[in-house]
């Protein structure tokens, strides 16, 4: 299978729900509430995968609905947080009552969705005045071991993936943007399980996934900053946007 079809690797994240529970970022406080008006009751997080974003709007008191399309990621979301009603379904066709959120979360997605389709759906869902804050964790790559780590992962990919401005058309007001820096703490040797949760790599034949494997083990092995070292920091930059619906 071609890894460069975005279909397959947007559907990819079935195969790895595990792996990316146990090692993709979580959010800082300060960027969630950024995202999300403090008077909002109902939020949606859209393409809400196995629940990491849903598991800090929790946290903070609002009242969550998740719509997720793969039944593996949805399964791990359902795990973690029972209390919150999780349905499938994908950005063009949501599940959900006109007018029924007060704001929409889409963490690590909208490079996924049909911008037009996804904008439609969630000016639908959203009660007048509602606010859509598309989100993306993005890894700093002034960081010597981190750009290495993204080399590998990236070896071969020819999909542009990473965060973007958010295309959201005429129904929303002109999307205002802010930048949260943060580290993740992770075990050095969830290095090689976190490029494993990479769409590229999920995709890729297995014998060709062992050897970008390798060479993250490699890295983690003789990279001064990392070498011997049970823990590390991964530096991350999360990316908000916000706007209204007109
Ligand atoms: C990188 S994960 C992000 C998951 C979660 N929001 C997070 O921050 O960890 C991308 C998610 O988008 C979902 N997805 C892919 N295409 C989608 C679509 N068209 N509509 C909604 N979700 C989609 C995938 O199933 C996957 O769970």
């Amino acid at each position: 299978m071609s890894t460069d079809d975005r279909a397959d690797r947007a559907a990819s994240f079935d195969r790895a729900a595990a792996v990316y529970q146990a090692t993709r970022p979580s959010y800082p406080e300060d960027a969630v509430r950024w995202s999300v008006p403090r008077e909002a009751r109902d939020v949606l997080d859209l393409a809400a995968g196995t629940g990491k974003l849903t598991e800090r709007l929790v946290a903070l008191g609002w009242h969550v609905v998740a719509v997720e399309p793969s039944d593996g990621m949805r399964a791990e979301l359902t795990a973690a947080l029972p209390e919150v009603e999780a349905f499938p379904g994908t950005a063009e066709h949501l599940p959900l009552a006109d007018a029924s959120v007060d704001a929409v979360t889409i963490a690590q997605a909208w490079h996924w969705v049909d911008p037009p389709a996804a904008s439609a759906e969630i000016a639908r869902v959203l009660r007048p005045g509602g606010q859509v804050a598309p989100i993306w964790n993005v890894r700093d790559q002034e960081v010597d071991w981190v750009a290495r780590w993204t080399e590998i992962v990236h070896r071969g990919d020819t999909l542009e993936t990473s965060y973007r401005d958010p295309e959201l058309g005429d129904r929303f007001t002109e999307p205002e943007h802010a930048t949260f820096r943060w580290t993740q703490r992770l075990r050095t040797a969830d290095l090689r399980t976190l490029a494993a949760s990479r769409s590229h790599l999920i995709l890729l034949p297995p014998d060709e996934r062992d050897a970008l494997l390798d060479d993250i083990d490699e890295l983690v092995a003789t990279h001064p900053d990392l070498r011997g070292s049970e823990w590390t920091e991964v530096p991350y930059r999360t990316e908000c946007y916000r706007a209204r619906l007109r």
